[in-house]
């Protein structure tokens, strides 16, 4: 699965120029039967699988010897990711990402061998390792020299607490859908303000949660204060 970051896109890239380092370990590798078994049915009855604790905690102290940073185990009963989260992890050199596939892995091991739950949405999937593939990304494109442009990542939805603005290219008219006038005005504190008003307006009609208990500026509270009065600052009202 996780060929689709090291092969692709800027995970790839991020390989190429040694700035991200993948490794994986299966914990078959880290079973002593003959089948090589990882899980096993759950005490107290119920559908499904459990991961058995041995070979997970073999492989996590294994791991343990071999690197540094905590052991974030993915589940749905985790702290929500955000990009806060995301910030702080980007600022670790090392960590391992703990995924469980069937109904979760045996609690002693989360217990004994894991330093944060994470959970990447109200919604249940197969195992963690798409949760451990979106952590990764997220935290690789924060690593300085990976996009193209640092200043993208500043300037992204949740990095300052609001969503993005709208943004536009080529052709100025797409189905007689012209880019707003402003964007072509060379003038950079109007466009700046406009961006502002929009990342608003957006923030506050899409997920007003956001703007609860978000840090705003000066300048953008305001801004949300003279939309809020009903008063017409450059943006398009959605
Ligand atoms: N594993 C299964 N569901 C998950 C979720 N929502 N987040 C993280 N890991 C998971």
């Amino acid at each position: 699965m996780f060929l689709a970051l090291t092969d692709f896109g800027i995970t790839n890239q991020a390989v190429l120029k040694k700035k991200l380092d993948i490794q994986c370990w299966n914990p078959r590798d880290f079973t002593l039967d003959k089948h090589r078994s990882v899980d096993d049915r759950p005490y107290g009855g119920g559908p499904g699988m459990l991961m058995k604790p041995e070979p997970l905690a073999r492989c996590l102290d294994e791991l343990k010897r071999a690197t540094t940073g905590p052991v974030i185990y993915l589940s749905p009963q985790g702290e929500p990711l955000d990009q806060s989260m995301v910030r702080d992890f980007s600022k670790l050199p090392e960590m391992t990402l703990l995924c469980g596939r069937y109904e979760g892995v045996d609690e002693r091991v989360i217990q004994t061998r894991v330093d944060l739950e994470v959970s990447i949405g109200d919604y249940v999937l197969a195992g963690g390792e798409l949760g451990a593939m979106v952590i990764i990304e997220a935290v690789t494109r924060l690593i300085p020299g990976v996009l193209g442009n640092d200043l993208s990542a500043q300037q992204d939805s949740f990095s300052g607490q609001l969503l993005d603005c709208s943004h536009y290219t080529m052709p100025e008219v797409f189905e007689s859908l012209p880019v707003p006038p402003v964007l072509l005005s060379g003038d950079h504190e109007r466009i700046r303000r406009w961006r502002l008003a929009e990342s608003i307006t957006r923030t506050r009609s899409r997920r007003p949660d956001l703007l609860v208990d978000s840090k705003l500026s000066n300048e953008q509270i305001n801004l949300l204060k003279s939309l809020e009065s009903g008063m017409n600052v450059e943006s398009k009202d959605e």
